[in-house]
């Protein structure tokens, strides 16, 4: 089929809701490492990989050839039949994450991932309310639409009561209209007085992302969870750390990300990077946390001994070329790159993330600070016209979103950031 053919058919026969980039979306065909082919025989660079989850880059050798082993040994067994696979993997996540995360709950989505550290919440502390975050993202269920904290993505008024949303910590816009570090973090502080005036006092839960991703790759400051989970464990509740988009290396130099802020979750949620694009979401937690989901509740698919294989492989290559190495040092020659753009155009007001995932938030003007969303269009267009893809995101639609496979080449930053200058000098050339 061509391309053309495919996104006709697109139209016809897919929901509306899933939306493609670019006006006239790029129909992928083929991949290795961080270039990707479309149906047209056009080459591109990937600086999004599939949304941060081809960790390692396209078609790695190693996750195909285990994938394809395993599905020629056993495909599927359900839940009811434990397998070497599964155990391996979960006994490698103990090991991999932080401080006394020791049991797993395996399921197919970053979405089914943060339902069962709910439920788990939940049924821990005997609690029912929840903090989230705004412009945090959760997924697309009832209850994680409404954890979510964008306009955009909610779709329904919230459907599961007890979800209050503290203030992001978006240094960039302060909601408190502050300037870290004189501001204290006053927007950690201030969960106290949303438990104490919007709960009933007893949250189960605190969850949150270390770094916001749908949101933009909102980067807390250095105290920020040290005071958020402090006070929420004060009130009795547990601290759910979303590593669905952060995990596995990706902000550099820890497994994950949460690591640099040094608190230890009760409770973590996987998915994306986990297996380089197979479908897993993972719940791990503490083993008195999750000795409280004893109920009957199972995932046909969590586990499955393919999807585990993948996990397996991709985990076997990143402590094997130790990818949180490799995403700092890759990240910090990337986000040099970016802040040079940064003196060079006017219109990005913002360079910030970690690791290999880097965000430049577009603006009007820098005083004001007006969310450039026309531009970030044109911008869009305009890398896909240089042979780039990057993402997209941001409660107000103006951040670029950067965060290519953790294998990728120095060369190939280099090759990707002299192509978004190309495109940014393009859309300061028009204006
Ligand atoms: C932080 C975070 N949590 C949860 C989800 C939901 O994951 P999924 O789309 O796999 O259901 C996403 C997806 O983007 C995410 O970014």
């Amino acid at each position: 089929m061509d391309s053309a053919t495919v996104r006709a058919k697109h139209t016809e026969f897919l929901f509306p809701c899933v939306a493609n980039y670019y006006e006239e979306p790029v129909v992928l065909t083929r991949g290795a490492g961080s270039r990707v082919e479309d149906a047209d025989g056009r080459e591109y660079l990937d600086f999004f990989g599939g949304i941060l989850t081809v960790s390692l880059g396209h078609c790695h050798p190693h996750v195909v050839e285990t994938v394809h082993r395993q599905m020629q040994a056993l495909g599927h067994t359900s839940t009811l039949y434990p397998t070497e696979r599964a155990v391996t993997v979960a006994e490698r996540l103990a090991r991999l994450t932080p401080g006394r995360l020791k049991k797993s709950f395996f399921t197919n989505s970053g979405t089914e991932a943060d339902e069962t550290a709910i439920l788990l919440a939940k049924l821990y502390t005997g609690s029912q309310e929840i903090i989230a975050l705004r412009h945090g993202y959760s997924g697309r269920s009832l209850l994680a639409l409404g954890l979510t904290g964008h306009a955009p993505w909610r779709l329904l008024p919230t459907q599961v009561p007890g979800i209050k949303h503290a203030l992001s910590p978006y240094c960039y816009r302060c909601p408190l209209g502050l300037e870290y570090p004189a501001c204290g973090v006053k927007c950690a502080q201030d969960i106290e007085e949303l438990i104490r005036t919007e709960t009933t006092g007893r949250p189960a839960a605190f969850l949150a992302e270390p770094v916001q991703g749908v949101g933009g790759f909102i980067t807390p400051p250095p105290e920020y969870f040290q005071i958020a989970v402090g006070i929420v464990r004060k009130y009795g509740g547990v601290f759910i750390c979303d590593e669905v988009q952060t995990g596995f290396g990706r902000t550099g130099g820890k497994w994950f990300g949460i690591e640099h802020w040094g608190v230890e979750p009760e409770i973590m949620t996987m998915a994306k990077g986990i297996a380089n694009g197979m479908p897993v979401g993972a719940t791990i937690a503490w083993p008195e946390v999750a000795d409280s989901l004893r109920g009957s509740s199972l995932s046909t698919f969590g586990g499955n001994p393919v999807a585990m294989a993948a996990v397996d492989a991709t985990l076997d290559v990143m402590e094997r070329e130790n990818v949180p190495q490799r995403a700092a040092e890759r990240g910090a020659r990337l986000r040099g790159h970016l802040e040079a753009m940064k003196e060079k155009y006017r219109f990005v007001g913002d360079v910030r993330g970690m690791g290999l995932m880097q965000a430049i938030e577009l603006v009007e003007d820098r005083k004001t600070k007006e969310p450039a969303q026309g531009k970030t269009l044109r911008l869009m267009e305009a890398t896909k016209r240089q042979g780039l893809l990057i993402g997209k995101g941001g409660l107000y639609g103006n951040v670029l979103r950067i965060a290519p496979p953790m294998l990728i080449s120095e060369g190939d930053i280099d090759e990707g950031a002299r192509l978004l200058d190309r495109a940014l000098g393009e859309i300061n050339a028009d204006d």
